[in-house]
């Protein structure tokens, strides 16, 4: 029987790039976004090239009736892979960036992928199958001047991930975080500046980025980094957060915190 994919953010960049991917895999697609002409455009494509079932659904993730409306077709319908994928990032100072900015930045980027997450797991779990692919960021460890809530919401997305992976690890479930660094979508058009103004070296295609984070996912990898050309980096990365943390567990202040 063939798969079920459910991409949210399908009607461009990374997320379209995985509904051509799983589609000639063969997958069956759900593809949310809010622009239903881009979604409509794809879904034919894609029914006509691979001979596979495209349902969209034009779903507004920062309101509570898109986010509801997904939830609800996670919970009532086989989804096997769940790829969170929408995403925004206005480029600008905390203190300028607008309310609606903000509060749609953190709905969609943290709030819609906690949801849908959680709609899709517990089926996932009976199954003892299934993937959940978070598309968070580099920015989940770096944070510049005009990238705080960003950055922040990407942390939220890798620490989230990590913990669920622990929850499901003899489950059968494969929850991968995808930490993209600079990739060539409209991206930087939403978030107010051109891709243009930016170091082009930095840049890879939507195509490569997806195609490495398939081979990641297809190892199993929980955490991928296509960008990153030195895996002991992220190793050692991660070994540094561990000692880190078993560094707090003292149970008394540190003997530079005496107060004189
Ligand atoms: N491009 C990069 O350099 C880069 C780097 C690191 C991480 N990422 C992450 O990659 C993910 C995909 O971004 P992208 O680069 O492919 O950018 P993109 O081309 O702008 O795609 C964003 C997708 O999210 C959808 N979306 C935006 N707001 C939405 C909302 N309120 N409700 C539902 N869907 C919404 C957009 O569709 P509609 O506008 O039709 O709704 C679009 O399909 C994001 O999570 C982003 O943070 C990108």
């Amino acid at each position: 029987m063939s798969k079920t994919a459910l991409i949210t953010g399908a009607s461009s960049g990374i997320g379209a790039v995985y509904a051509q991917r799983f589609a000639a895999r063969g997958h069956d697609l759900v593809l949310v976004a809010r622009r239903a002409d881009r979604l409509t455009d794809l879904a034919t494509q894609l029914q006509q090239a691979h001979g596979i079932s495209v349902r969209t659904i034009v779903a507004d993730l920062s309101s509570e009736d898109g986010m509801a409306t997904v939830e609800a077709v996670l919970r009532t319908k086989t989804i096997d892979i769940l790829v969170n994928n929408a995403g925004m990032g206005p480029i600008a100072p905390t203190a300028v960036m607008s309310d609606a900015d903000a509060a749609a930045t953190l709905t969609l980027n943290v709030t819609a992928l906690m949801r849908l997450t959680r709609a899709a797991l517990p089926a996932m779990r009976l199954r003892k199958s299934g993937a959940i692919v978070n598309v968070g960021s580099v920015m989940a460890f770096h944070a510049l001047p005009v990238s705080s809530l960003y950055s922040a919401t990407k942390a939220f997305v890798l620490t989230w991930s990590r913990g669920i992976q622990q929850e499901v690890k003899d489950e059968g479930v494969l929850v991968q975080a995808v930490l993209p660094a600079g990739t060539i979508t409209e991206f930087y058009d939403t978030a107010g500046v051109p891709i243009a103004n930016f170091d082009q070296s930095v840049f890879m295609t939507a195509e490569q980025l997806v195609d490495a984070a398939l081979v990641g996912l297809d190892r199993g990898e929980e955490v991928t980094l296509p960008s990153v050309h030195e895996a002991d980096l992220w190793a050692n990365y991660d070994a540094a957060r561990q000692n880190l943390f078993g560094g707090t567990q003292n149970g008394s202040p540190a003997a530079r915190y005496k107060a004189a």
